[in-house]
This record gives structure tokens, sequence and C-alpha cells, in this order.
């Protein structure tokens, strides 16, 4: 049986792990520091079983050694910024959590795919990598798939088709300068620049780029979990069942699109290895400005990055 353990069981890892559970192929372990929580969600997911008809082991912990073994990890711990606490803080607490997870993931699943959630992505997933030394295809973060999936149900909305008819395409990085690619994004095979005018597709990737604040700006005290927690999974099957899933996640890039130590959200092949192939694309002008600019963007993290581990 496949294994599978989420560090944080707050609400996207709480909600990736119940929807894993309810697929039925794989034992689930959730792991917080909040003493309780855990093992109280674990067990009402299992008083479900008999209503929903899964099986599998679930367990809820505070222990690090209950992910010993684990095929797959999914990394979404974190605090929100609380009073008093400046960006700065909030990214030093977010990165030494992060370390703390890698240390223990060494430790207990030395030969896992680390699926990387908690923000900011590219920067949390950079920390990752270098602090468990795993090759690049066992760190990725999830971001492209859920832009992706904001992206087709806006397009899927506009033309009063089923959102599963969408496929659509969103590279670059997990922020407001993320590049949906209209030019790769079709409706049943239909080129969506066929099927609406510049000015109508200009305005669906705007509210793509906005997904996550328009959630934040209704749920106020928190932000999206139920699709950023349905993508996480979907990248949990393709490697658990070494799907060969075509899609976009947040790799580390070494050279392919011209950039070089960075994470970018870029359409890869994901299966049993992780990130097994890194696929490029042929951009448009327009396209490889806005990616550069997104890039920037990301430069920016990694600068406050460094800040952090220099003071
Ligand atoms: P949440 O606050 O509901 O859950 C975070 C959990 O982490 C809490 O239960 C907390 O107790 C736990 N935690 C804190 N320190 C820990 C530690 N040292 N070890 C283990 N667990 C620890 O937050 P939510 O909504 O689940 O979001 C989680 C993260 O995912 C956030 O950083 C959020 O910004 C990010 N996110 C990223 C998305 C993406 O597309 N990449 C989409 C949605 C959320
Ligand atoms: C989202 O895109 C906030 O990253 C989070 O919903």
């Amino acid at each position: 049986m496949h294994k599978v353990s989420v560090i944080g069981a707050g609400n996207v890892g709480a909600t990736a792990a119940y929807y894993l559970v309810a697929k039925n192929f794989a034992e689930v372990v959730m792991m917080d520091v909040v003493q309780g929580m855990p093992q109280g969600k674990a067990l009402d997911f299992l008083h479900a079983s008999p209503s929903r008809g899964y099986d599998v082991k679930i367990i809820g912990t505070n222990d690090y050694a209950a992910i010993a073994d684990s095929d797959v990890v999914v990394h979404t711990a974190g605090i929100v910024r609380k009073p008093g606490m400046d960006r700065m803080d909030l990214l030093r607490t977010n990165v030494g959590i992060a370390k703390i997870a890698a240390g223990n993931i060494v430790k207990y699943a030395p030969k896992a795919v680390v699926i990387v959630v908690s923000n900011p992505l590219e920067v949390i997933a950079m920390v990752m990598a270098r602090a468990t030394g795993f090759p690049r295809e066992r760190v990725v973060g999830m971001a492209g798939i859920l832009d992706s999936t904001r992206f087709c149900f806006f397009v899927a909305e506009k033309l009063g088709v089923l959102p599963s008819d969408v496929s659509a395409l969103v590279l670059g990085g997990h922020g407001d300068s993320m590049v949906p690619a209209s030019k790769y994004t079709t409706v049943a095979g239909f080129p969506l620049e066929e099927l609406l005018s510049d000015e109508e597709i200009k305005q669906l990737c705007d509210r793509t780029r906005k997904g996550g604040a328009e959630i934040i700006n209704y749920l106020k005290t928190g932000s999206a979990f139920y699709a950023p927690a349905a993508s996480a999974a979907e990248m949990v099957e393709a490697v658990l069942k070494d799907k060969k899933r075509v899609a976009p996640v947040s790799a580390l890039l070494q050279g392919e699109y011209g950039y070089r130590d960075l994470y970018l959200g870029v359409p890869v092949l994901l299966g049993a290895g992780g990130v097994e192939q890194i696929y490029e694309l042929p951009l448009s002008e327009d396209e490889t400005a806005a990616l550069d600019k997104s890039v920037e963007a990301g430069k920016k993290g990694l600068a406050d990055l460094a800040e952090i581990e220099a003071s």
C-alpha cells in the first residue's frame, strides 16, 4: 500500500488528506503541531468510512516519526500573519517551519517525492529543495494546476460549457504576475483565441491572476482550500499511480526557458519519479516578456530569503 503524509493538517492539508482518503488507494498520515487536532480529524475521517466506503489506514499525529517511509509528503504547514508581525517575520517563521519539516523528511522519508504547497510557494519550495538536498525531480511546488483549473472554470463559465472540457495552461510564479497562456488553452480542442475576443480573454486572465485574492476577500480570515487541496491531491495521485500526467507545476529550472536556480510554473511530466521531464513550449514575445516579469517577482522572494538567512 502506498503511503502519503501531509504536514500541516489545517484547511488545505486536512482537505487534501480527505480527498486522498476518499480515493482509497493510499495510507494517509496528517501531522500538525497543534495537539489533538490531527488526531481528531483522522478519527472524524474514520467515522465517515462506513458511509463513504473507504478502508485505508488513517493516522493523525504530532510526531514526525509517523511519516516514516512515506512515498509522498505534502508540505502545507505554516502560520498566517499575526498582528504586529511584518512580512519578513512571517517569512522567517514559515522558512523555519519548512526547514524543520525538511530535516524530518530526510530522516524519516528519504525516498519521498515532496509536494510543496505553503506560500510563498517558490521560496518555500526552494527552501525545501536546499534543506532536503533531494534531486529537483523530487521537490515540486503545487500552483500551476490550481491556477489552470481556475482559468478553466472562468473560461467555461464565460462560454457556458462544461469546465472539464476546457484545457488551460497557466505558467510562471504563483502570484499576480502568473502567465495564463491563452495560446495553449482549448475548449474540446477549439483554440480559445478563436472563441473569444482579445478583450474577453484578457478579462479572464486578469480574474485568474486574482483568483486567490478573490476568495480571500470573501473568506476574510483565510484563503482558498478546496481547489488547492484538489490540485495537491491530483499531484499525489499522479506520482503514486505513476500516471505520466502532463501538467503545470512549480519546478526547479536549470536552464529551461533561459532561467536557472529558481522555481517556476512550467508544464512537466509527473510520474513516480516526481518531475520526470520539463517541457519547453515555444512562447510568443509577449508571453516571454510576461514570464520574465514573473521571474523578476520570484527573484525578489529569493532575495528576501537570502536576507533572512544572512541575519
Ligand atoms: P492553515 O492555517 O489552515 O493550516 C496550516 C497548518 O500548519 C495549521 O494547522 C498549523 O497548525 C500547521 N503548522 C504550523 N506550524 C507547523 C509545524 N511546525 N509543523 C506542522 N504543522 C504546522 O492554512 P491553509 O489554508 O491550510 O494553508 C496552508 C498553506 O498553503 C499557506 O501557506 C497558504 O498560503 C498555502 N496555500 C498555497 C496555495 C498554492 O497554490 N500553492 C493555495 C492555497 C494555500
Ligand atoms: C491561493 O491561490 C492563497 O495561494 C493561495 O488561493
